[in-house]
């Protein structure tokens, strides 16, 4: 069939079907169907991208970079909201209310403060053609391709009679529900917690890569309509419009007419809200007749015609049973509080977390005492502050632990970090079982078949001490190996056992691990600071583990965004002659440790028979974009200065022996900008 026809009846289909569930909680078509569907029109897209329409669900998925975001100037202002914590100020409120609209008649609308990041979406004839950010209020960021990936937000209306143009305001947000899986991911792996679903959305819609963006679950409820045109008299009107139009609009706003009515809607809301899939802080009271807000107005920052009340963090005072100790992976001492149960924010709680020894000493803890736990925007409850009226006279502050929990030896705080750790890395089992849950964690080695208590298991068999150990596991080792574990979740014990089944799996898994590049092998290996992110870059950059390993600080230094801390850890990790070892039996095994080069492009052929070698750093370019950009074009890259290089690109704080050797050799030297105009010709 014809590319163009097969675009636009792909286009269409899966813009309805999504309108169909997002709109009509209507799920006509399974996941896998439409995934697939949705491939072909990717693949179709990535052969003829001249077709894409401007409509395509594949935004959904992301897929586009941006190196920095526009800014735009908002066509109508984006203001903030008066706020107050009191009842007599709503009260105030509404008495200036009635003075400004001299007595007459009015309602309000009242909705729920929701907790996120505020957008403004433009559509024009029906499509959605820019995503802003709030920014300073006068203007913002366009942020377009990421809104796009919002899948309750139509990229086009399907519906009859819209305004030509009009923009809409909402809040974006990240549900409870995805920030809870992305922090107990994030947890697994031992790296940091995002601190509250409102940053996690935040920092989210700012990412360059859409593709990230789309991975992350973003949602945006519909609150406000604003058009050149007089569309609707009321806010209430405006609202059932957006959602008959498909916008998701949260059905939790209400029409009141007296002050007291918002009253009961502030206390109904007030726990229920804790039922709703995301955060809110308060209420906000609008004034529905837009006729009556534009005679109340605004004052410089916000509107006359809407106020928005808070509610306070929840908190509860409660008895601090005790302060236990969490051994990381790599170390880290992290102190939680034990707390005689509270429900609180409409969950019950047993913890809050103490950070390190300076949280203890700054709250001046003492055994024995009742404390005030408050869960506000932060998912995670903290003690705020000590109830000193209930304090028993002879209580004792509590004493930092000197000794790890698990091995006993003696803990270490380096200066100026604020964490103890364990020294005993090689030793404390704690450390070594988190070594290997992050190894086989899917986002490293991907070995699923050895979750759920196994490692503990063989661990506690003496089958592994380190990643190596793994690949010398046999049939034999495993089979009718048994463990009963307690659930913590389930609060029940289960029996793990290693069957035919499971060893199968688990050897093929391991098997199948050895296919696993490079960048996250080099992750799962676990090298302190080195995450995710920073050993993609260490692997793009080294190409293999033993340059990696023979890399010094300076080298390391030289990586974009890789800084003293990490090049320290790195440096350290391979000057320990146990690790070579495990490193050079995880090379034997089969493992990946050379980066596979990536899809090559190639861009032209206007280098071609040119060698370069570039000293310094550059405007445009990073020293990978800048060897790529070189290969792409058809030049050659390469390592050092001699007679046969053609050009040496000199960037700023170029280095001296460089230049030297080039000047002395009579190698032509250019500029960034003359390397530049080479490509251009
Ligand atoms: S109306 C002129 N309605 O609160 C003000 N805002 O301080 C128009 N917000 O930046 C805003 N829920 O991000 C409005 N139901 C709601 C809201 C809401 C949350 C946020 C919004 C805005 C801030 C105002």
């Amino acid at each position: 069939m014809d590319a163009q026809i097969r675009i636009k009846e792909l286009t269409e289909k899966l813009n309805y079907y999504n309108h169909q569930y997002y709109q009509n909680s209507v799920s006509e078509v399974d996941d896998f169907t439409f995934d697939k569907l949705l491939e072909e029109l990717i693949q179709l897209e990535t052969a003829n991208p001249e077709l894409k329409l401007p409509d395509s669900p594949s935004s959904r998925v992301g897929g586009t970079i941006n190196k920095a975001f526009a800014s735009v100037i908002h066509k109508y202002p984006m203001l903030s909201l008066g706020n107050t914590y009191s009842e007599q100020e709503l009260i105030d409120f509404d008495e200036r209310v009635q003075k400004g609209l001299l007595g007459k008649p009015y309602e309000y609308i009242c909705e729920l403060k929701f907790d996120g990041v505020a957008l403004s979406m433009t559509y024009e004839n029906g499509l959605l053609v820019s995503g802003v950010t709030r920014g300073d209020g006068t203007k913002g960021d366009n942020i377009t391709d990421n809104v796009k990936t919002i899948r309750s937000l139509p990229i086009r209306i399907q519906a009859e009679n819209i305004p030509t143009e009009f923009t809409i305001r909402g809040e974006g947000f990240m549900p409870i529900s995805s920030f809870e899986k992305i922090n107990k991911e994030k947890e697994e792996l031992g790296e940091q917690l995002l601190a509250n679903p409102r940053n996690a959305a935040s920092g989210t819609f700012k990412q360059q890569d859409s593709s990230a963006v789309a991975e992350r679950n973003l949602d945006c409820y519909l609150y406000s309509f604003l058009s050149d045109n007089e569309v609707f008299s009321t806010h209430e009107e405006s609202l059932n419009a957006l959602s008959k139009w498909g916008f998701n609009v949260s059905q939790t706003w209400k029409k009141c007419t007296t002050i007291q009515e918002c009253f009961d809607f502030i206390s109904f809301w007030e726990t229920k809200r804790h039922e709703l899939p995301l955060n809110t802080d308060g209420i906000v009271l609008k004034i529905n007749s837009f006729d009556q807000q534009r005679e109340l107005g605004f004052t410089a920052k916000s509107p006359r015609w809407a106020i928005s009340f808070k509610y306070k963090a929840e908190n509860k005072p409660t008895l601090l049973k005790g302060i236990s100790y969490q051994v990381g992976r790599t170390g880290a001492i992290t102190p939680v509080a034990d707390l005689a149960p509270v429900q609180l924010a409409g969950t019950l709680v047993k913890r809050a977390s103490l950070h390190n020894a300076n949280e203890i000493e700054r709250l001046d803890l003492h055994v024995g005492d009742y404390v005030c736990v408050e869960k506000g925007g932060e998912i995670i409850p903290k003690i705020t502050s000590v109830d000193l009226s209930k304090r028993q006279p002879n209580s004792e502050p509590y004493q930092y632990i000197t000794k790890c929990p698990e091995c006993e030896t003696d803990l270490v705080r380096k200066e100026g970090e604020a964490n103890h750790y364990c020294p005993n890395e090689k030793g404390c089992p704690t450390q070594i079982k988190g070594k290997l849950e992050h190894f086989i964690h899917r986002k490293a080695m991907n070995i699923d078949s050895l979750g759920e208590g196994k490692i503990e298991l063989l661990f506690d068999k003496n089958l592994v001490r380190n990643p190596a150990d793994l690949y010398d596991l046999k049939y034999e080792d495993l089979f009718g190996l048994e463990k009963t574990i307690f659930d913590e979740e389930t609060g029940k014990s289960k029996k793990i056992g290693f069957k035919e089944k499971t060893v199968e799996n688990i050897l093929k898994a391991l098997e199948n691990s050895k296919q696993i590049p490079f960048k996250s092998v080099l992750f799962a290996i676990g090298i302190r600071f080195v995450g995710a992110t920073v050993a993609e870059k260490l692997a793009n950059h080294f190409k293999t583990i033993d340059k990696l390993a023979e890399a010094s600080i300076e080298d390391l230094l030289s990586v974009a965004e890789i800084g003293e801390r990490i090049a320290q850890s790195v440096v350290d990790f391979f000057a320990d002659p146990e690790n070579v070892q495990i490193i050079e039996r995880l090379k034997a095994a089969g493992l990946q440790l050379t980066a596979i080069e990536e899809d090559f492009v190639q861009e032209s052929n206007l280098l071609e028979g040119k060698s370069f070698l570039y000293t310094g750093t550059f405007v445009n370019f990073g020293r990978e974009e800048l060897e790529a950009k070189i290969e792409a074009n058809g030049g050659r890259f390469v390592s050092g200065v001699s007679s046969k290089l053609d050009y040496l690109i000199v960037g700023d704080k170029a280095g001296a022996s460089k230049l030297d050797k080039a000047k002395k050799l009579g190698v032509k030297m250019i500029s960034e900008d003359e390397f530049v105009s080479m490509l251009l010709e």
